[in-house]
């Protein structure tokens, strides 16, 4: 079977678990972007070289949440033509992105540590969705 075939045979899930992938990699940079902006301290809480450095680890912080939302509606896309479970798990990662987000936004106003840690707890959600989500999706290219 050459490769194009493959790629035809599987469609849609082959791109599915593409930008699952994506989520995935991206939430972990997310994750080591967040956690140095932890350590470092807020732009507001730092000076000087600190401050620089933590505002450009925030600004790719925040970009990368954009991108994380525009990849969960393109796997929400995605998971339209499969099963009822992966349909669900695209679901509960992208409510898990848009709940971060406003974690996220209501850190920086607040400086309210709990805040921060709901930014915590969504992550984990997200990654648990998008994990359970590719591991099933692998099985079934695997049959
Ligand atoms: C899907 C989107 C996001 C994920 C998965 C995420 C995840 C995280 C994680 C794991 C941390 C480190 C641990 C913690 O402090 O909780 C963190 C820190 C942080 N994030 Fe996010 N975040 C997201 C979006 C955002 C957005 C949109 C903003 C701002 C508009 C933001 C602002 C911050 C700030 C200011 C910190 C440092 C908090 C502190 O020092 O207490 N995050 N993020």
């Amino acid at each position: 079977m050459t490769s194009s075939s493959t790629e035809s045979a599987v469609g849609a899930p082959a791109a599915l678990i593409r930008q699952a992938r994506g989520q995935v990699m991206g939430l972990i940079t997310q994750f080591l972007l967040g956690m140095a902006v932890n350590l470092i301290g807020l732009p507001s809480e730092t000076k000087d070289g600190s401050k620089t450095a933590t505002s450009i680890l925030l600004t790719v912080h925040m970009l990368i949440a954009a991108g994380l939302a525009v990849g969960a509606v393109l796997v929400l896309r995605l998971a339209r033509a499969t099963d009822r479970r992966t349909r669900r798990l695209a679901t509960f990662g992208a409510v898990a992105i848009g709940a971060t987000i406003v974690a996220g936004s209501a850190t920086l106003p607040t400086e309210n540590n709990w805040w921060s840690y709901a930014m915590a707890v969504g992550f984990a959600a997200a990654l648990l969705s998008y994990g359970a989500l590719l591991l099933s999706r692998t099985d079934h290219a695997s049959t």
